[in-house]
């Protein structure tokens, strides 16, 4: 018999992939659009989509975003998700280990994740309550590159059996000053603000997952899991993806940002990082290809976005990531809108 914080991984699963089902994620990406010039001048065999973080450097700039681990099933999918990610030479994510810090069972559906991609970029995963000793075993339990810490207020509101203590700044800072891999801190699709990158910058934190609005939303899980009280009017709460990676431009900080939340397609991709992110996760999306077309299906989309990627970056004149901060856009009357009123003097 699973424990119940395995139920709620499984659940988590197949609201999430009911969920794409029904009507496909809700994401607010046509709120940016590229200028188009007709005369790019360069080759697609001469871009380069790698990227160079601080720390670290890899191959292709978007990855296997947390999702699963925990129980039976979800480990079974972990294990899909790391030959999916050897192949295509994708870093990956892990779902949240806290079940590994009380259920000693669960180890096997994180660990597989190593076993199977001995040398991949992998990220650990917990959330922002949790210890330094406990963030530190999460990584040595999978030899994780990175560490992961989600910050997810809104979705333990909603959540039936959710915390109600959000004290997370202190512990945050004792997981960066002693963990010894990079932290990446992570909201889980609620994103971010000027004043959370301030806050997060303040103790030392260096990359940050903007995790926006606009793809697989927990609010409207947590809602369906909650049969005991509603929560319909908490379905649009927080800033979308594109929202928060504004944010990220008007803040005085220097941290590095990722994206996920709503990223569907390479061109999603290419918008985060003309907006700033180095990075980008994809959860749902890729989930849902997994579960639809097999290990094949999803190495086949991922590979095929690693091409179209270049593609993308000869398009718009661009020779590797650095020069995509040059590249010209427009915002919608709402996104501008945003942008507007939220410079804070
Ligand atoms: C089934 C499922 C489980 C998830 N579990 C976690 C988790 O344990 N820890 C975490 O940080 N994020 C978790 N997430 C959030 C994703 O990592 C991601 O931030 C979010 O889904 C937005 O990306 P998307 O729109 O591409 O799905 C989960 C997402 C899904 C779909």
């Amino acid at each position: 018999m699973e424990s119940a914080h395995a139920h709620r991984k499984d659940e988590h699963l197949a609201i999430t992939e009911a969920n794409i089902r029904k009507g496909g994620l809700n994401t607010n990406f046509n709120d940016l659009r590229i200028i188009h010039h007709g005369l790019p001048e360069i080759n697609v065999a001469d871009t380069d989509i790698s990227v160079a973080l601080p720390d670290f450097k890899l191959p292709v700039p978007f990855y296997i975003e947390a999702m699963t681990g925990g129980s039976l099933r979800t480990g079974q999918i972990n294990a899909q998700l790391a030959k999916v990610a050897k192949e295509t030479q994708l870093a990956m994510a892990v779902g949240s280990q806290s079940i590994t810090l009380k259920d000693k069972s669960s180890y096997e559906s994180f660990e597989v994740v190593r076993k199977l991609n001995p040398d991949g970029f992998i990220l650990a995963n917990l959330g922002a309550g949790k210890s330094a000793q406990d963030a530190q075993f999460a990584v040595d339990l999978i030899n994780a590159n990175a560490l992961e810490i989600h910050i997810n207020a809104a979705q333990e509101i909603v959540m039936p059996e959710g915390d109600r203590d959000f004290m997370w700044l202190d512990n945050i800072a004792s997981i960066v000053n002693s963990v010894n891999v990079p932290i990446i801190v992570k909201e889980v699709g609620f994103g971010i603000s000027q004043t959370t990158l301030n806050k997060l910058a303040a103790i030392g934190v260096k990359y940050v997952n903007v995790g926006g609005r606009g793809g697989t939303n927990f609010a409207a899980i947590e809602n369906q899991r909650n049969h005991k009280t509603n929560y319909d009017f908490m379905l649009d709460w927080g800033q979308t993806t594109l929202e928060s990676l504004i944010e990220g431009q008007l803040s005085p900080t220097d941290i590095t940002l990722f994206a996920t939340g709503g990223i569907n397609n390479p061109l999603d991709i290419l918008k985060s990082q003309i907006l700033g992110a180095k990075m980008t996760g994809v959860a749902g999306h890729f989930l849902h290809t997994l579960l639809s077309k097999k290990e094949h299906g999803l190495i086949d989309e991922i590979l095929t976005w690693q091409t179209q990627l270049h593609e993308l970056y000869a398009l718009v004149g661009a020779r590797n990531q650095t020069e995509l901060t040059q590249i010209e856009y427009i915002l919608s009357p709402q996104l501008a809108n945003y942008q507007q009123q939220r410079i804070i003097k």
